[in-house]
């Protein structure tokens, strides 16, 4: 009952939730097009920042690396506009205290994101801050993309039906272990990718991010797979896992083996390279999504809960 009352007061605003969506979207295409600066090598070859041969948006030639480079800063410009726009509509029409703050969270998150940008070219791309930044505009994708959910319909306007889970670990836990070893391989494969460590660490975690992944795929869809909120992020999981694993093997010959004594960049690297960074974050948000969504139809079962949903039968 309570819960209906809530979400009378909480109508789904269709712009607001649009305009979500395309800001998550947006934000892949300026993750891939960063990658394409990485893996074309292309960090330095517009030297000042912010501004870019001391114009803000002046065209330059499109010579060697300065294509991929500036293309990405002006994505990321306007990245920043659409994160601002979010942030003011949330917070002139959202009812919801804590989603403001997350739309807040985006925008703060995605002007540290430029920063460090800027800190990587003014610095002379060091690996830390060059890593930070790949990790940091997964962390801010990972946030647009559950404004994108929270804004969604089907989170406003259905009941959710909630079953408590009795096993230990939990499904909850298993993928927030799912979340921490996904955080840990992107570190990794961001000090590799930028010159600040050996690839052997990133293989190694590779090995158990497909254990720990798989096993809260099979728990999610051996036991809830009739809860369609779980089933699909559980099985799109599942599948973008896959796909990352055959890329991170393309991205390992074309870079490590093949490519030693190549000129790179050579297409077939950069293809793989760039696919395997997409999919990553993809694969990232998409888990975090199989996270809220277990949080929300599949609680972890405490005794006082137990007690109270039995009390209470329509509280839960
Ligand atoms: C205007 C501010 C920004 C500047 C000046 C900037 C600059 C750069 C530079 C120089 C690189 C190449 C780094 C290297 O190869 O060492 C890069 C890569 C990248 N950028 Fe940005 N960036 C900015 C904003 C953003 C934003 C807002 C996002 C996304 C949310 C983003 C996502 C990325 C990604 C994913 C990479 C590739 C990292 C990798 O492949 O390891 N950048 N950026
Ligand atoms: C599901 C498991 C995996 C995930 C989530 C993952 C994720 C990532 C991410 C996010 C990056 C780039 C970080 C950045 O933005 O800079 C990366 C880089 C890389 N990964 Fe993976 N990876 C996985 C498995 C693998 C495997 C199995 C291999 C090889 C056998 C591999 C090889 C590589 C290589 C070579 C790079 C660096 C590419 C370059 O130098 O341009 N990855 N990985």
């Amino acid at each position: 009952m309570g819960t209906n009352l809530k979400n009378l007061e909480l109508p789904y605003n269709r712009g607001h939730h649009f305009f979500a969506i395309f800001t998550a979207c947006a934000t892949l295409v300026v993750i891939t097009a960063g990658a394409l600066v990485t893996s074309n090598d292309a960090g330095l070859s517009v030297p000042d920042w912010p501004t870019s041969f001391g114009y803000l948006v002046k065209v330059p030639h499109f010579v060697g690396g300065i294509r991929y480079e500036w293309t990405h800063r002006m994505l990321a410009g306007s990245l920043v506009t659409l994160t601002l726009a979010i942030a003011l509509w949330t917070l002139a029409v959202e009812k919801r205290r804590w989603l403001r703050w997350l739309a807040l969270a985006a925008l703060g998150t995605v002007i540290a994101q430029a920063i460090l940008g800027g800190l990587t070219v003014l610095l002379l791309q060091p690996p830390a801050v060059s890593a930070a930044h790949a990790s940091v505009a997964q962390t801010f994708f990972c946030i647009a993309v559950i404004i994108a959910v929270f804004t969604g319909r089907q989170w406003i306007e259905e009941q959710p039906r909630v079953e408590f889970d009795q096993r230990r670990p939990s499904l909850f836990t298993l993928t927030l272990l799912s979340i921490f070893v996904l955080y840990v391989q992107l570190v990794l494969g961001a000090m590799f990718r930028h010159h600040g460590l050996s690839w052997w660490p990133h293989v190694l975690n590779a090995v158990v991010v497909s254990f720990v992944l798989a096993w809260t795929a099979v728990r999610a869809l051996s036991h809830y797979s009739h809860i369609e909120a779980v089933r699909r992020p559980a099985i799109l999981m599942l599948s973008l896992m896959i796909a990352q694993l055959c890329l991170g093997f393309a991205a390992f010959l074309t870079r490590v083996e093949w490519g030693k004594d190549a000129v790179q960049p050579e297409l077939p690297m950069v293809l793989s390279t760039v696919a395997h960074v997409a999919v990553g974050a993809l694969l990232l948000a998409t888990t975090v999504v199989l996270a809220i969504q277990v949080w929300r139809h599949i609680p972890v079962a405490f005794e006082e809960r137990l007690l109270e949903a039995e009390r209470n039968p329509s509280a839960a």
